[in-house]
């Protein structure tokens, strides 16, 4: 070892003599093969970029902790939940969906929400978005959904044909659409916004019984969103303005919070409520069902190192705790496989021994080997199951509560096909300034589609949803409302 305590060295330990001039036949070369270093310095280099997330690749990240404020142990038995005061640490990235990793923050997109829970029991990740709602509402649409996000195949270049396209016939996306192209479609920032787990989980206490619920993250920083034209400014002039702002607030020691609330449904009631609770187009009226407090979450670190800690983070919404279970929403069900297949793909095998997504619960299982598994890798414990040499055992206890199915089993759209209602309701709850800008922006948005047929298709819905909407666009659009609606 070199006396120098701060000495360079290579990645296999080893001290670096030169690091500034690479190894020559002569001062002007040609460099020869066996300066290793250069090759390693330059071929490490070459890896430095894992594949981006496939949606959702423009990310912010932060440490903090939640701290339970209620008691709700009568609902559920996660042990994260079970007494006022408990404190767990967790992980939350927020990101846009549509864009590459260096895309603008300040476009007209959802934003991801996504919170990994370090508890006792296990990591539990909650997956969720700043919207209540989704687009779609089965798993087999989402690749389709996405294409029309992202950029054409020819062109390379967004196309709003393909968006008013899909929307247009897709109408259950109507709801998510109309948020979208609200105030809230552009946050003033990150702190500034809401979250919502968005799909509908089960509950179960420690007596078996179980419970629908529904999470909502409410910003204690107020909700604020961007006028257009300052959100256009930014995205050209300060691309990473949200990110900048996450940073900035942690670091002065301006921690963002949010309080989180639950909405329980009891079991039975999903066979009766007037939309599918398990549709995740729809919302559960609070009338119905309140919102009950559980606690409070609190941004107060910084990421140290952005790739390991950010970019490396994998969320899932399958990662689940005791307690917490999914529910049969079709699409729920399809990201209980899509995510840990990204991670796989994305990260690797090992991602979840990776200190930034690694349970602070102790792992013991039956899984090894596999690319860069890196620690003990089991040692030389029993590696099989069952076993006569006392390796780890399951716990009966942490088994899903068992359901009733029934039906046959079919490719079957859902039953509940009311698009309108929410999103009219939404409409007619707006100011009149905020409905002047949402008609605004969607006439902005769809005024480059360049086929009537979708733009009078998509008039259609908005007229559905309330008379007054679709006339407005259809004005601002110069059309008229097709007699067929
Ligand atoms: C990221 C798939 C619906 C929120 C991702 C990723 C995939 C994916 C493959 C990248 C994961 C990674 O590389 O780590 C899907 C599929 C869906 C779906 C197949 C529908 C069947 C949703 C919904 C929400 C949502 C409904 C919100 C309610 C997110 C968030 C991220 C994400 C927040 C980023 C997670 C992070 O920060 O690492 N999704 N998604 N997705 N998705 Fe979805």
């Amino acid at each position: 070892m070199s006396s120098n305590p701060n000495n360079l060295t290579t990645s296999w330990g080893a001290p670096v003599g030169d690091n500034q001039n690479s190894m020559t036949a002569g001062s002007r070369g040609p460099s020869l093969l066996q300066d290793v270093h250069l090759l390693e310095k330059l071929a490490h280099f070459n890896r430095e970029r894992i594949p981006e997330r496939v949606v959702h690749a423009k990310g912010a990240g932060a440490h903090g902790y939640f701290e339970v404020t209620q008691d709700l142990s009568q609902y559920t038995k996660a042990n994260f939940l079970s007494e006022v005061g408990k404190r767990t640490p967790m992980f939350i990235r927020f990101s846009t969906v549509a864009g590459e990793s260096g895309s603008s923050d300040t476009v007209r997109d959802p934003r991801g929400f996504a919170v990994k829970f370090y508890t006792e029991e296990g990591n539990y990740d909650l997956v969720g978005n700043n919207t209540p709602v989704f687009f779609i509402r089965d798993a087999i649409k989402f690749p389709d959904f996405i294409h029309t996000q992202k950029r054409h195949p020819q062109t390379h270049l967004k196309n709003p044909n393909a968006v008013w396209d899909f929307w247009s016939l897709s109408p259950e996306s109507l709801h998510q659409v109309t948020i979208l192209m609200s105030d809230r479609g552009i946050p003033a920032t990150l702190r500034h916004m809401h979250g919502f787990g968005s799909h509908t989980f089960k509950w179960v206490n420690a007596e078996g019984a179980v419970v629908w619920v529904k999470y909502h993250f409410k910003t204690e920083q107020g909700v604020k969103n961007l006028d257009v034209k300052l959100a256009a400014q930014l995205a050209a002039e300060n691309p990473d303005y949200h990110t900048e702002d996450l940073f900035n607030a942690i670091a002065a020691g301006d921690f963002p919070a949010w309080k989180l609330y639950v909405q329980i449904m009891p079991e039975k009631d999903a066979d009766t409520y007037r939309f599918d609770p398990f549709d995740v187009t729809k919302t559960w009226s609070q009338k119905d069902y309140p919102l009950i407090e559980v606690g409070r979450m609190v941004l107060d670190r910084n990421p140290e190192n952005y790739f390991a800690e950010v970019e490396q983070a994998t969320f899932s919404p399958g990662s689940f705790v005791p307690g917490i279970e999914a529910s049969p929403d079709k699409m729920l069900q399809g990201r209980l496989f899509a995510y840990a297949d990204a991670h796989r793909y994305r990260v690797g095998a090992n991602h979840n021994s990776l200190p930034i997504n690694q349970p602070k619960a102790e792992v013991r299982n039956y899984q090894r080997d596999g690319a860069m598994n890196h620690g003990t890798n089991g040692g030389g414990s029993v590696y099989y199951e069952p076993n006569s040499y006392g390796g780890p055992t399951e716990s009966p206890a942490a088994k899903p509560v068992p359901f009733e199915v029934s039906g046959q089993a079919d490719s079957v759209a859902y039953d509940h096909n009311d698009h309108y209602t929410q999103p009219g309701d939404l409409y007619r709850l707006l100011s009149e300034d905020e409905r002047t800008r949402l008609v605004e922006n969607i006439v902005g948005a769809m005024t480059p589609v360049d086929r009537e047929d979708i733009k009078l298709r998509q008039i259609g819905h908005f007229y559905k949803a309330d008379p007054e909407f679709g006339q407005r666009i259809a004005a601002g659009l110069g059309l008229a409302v097709p007699d067929s609606v």
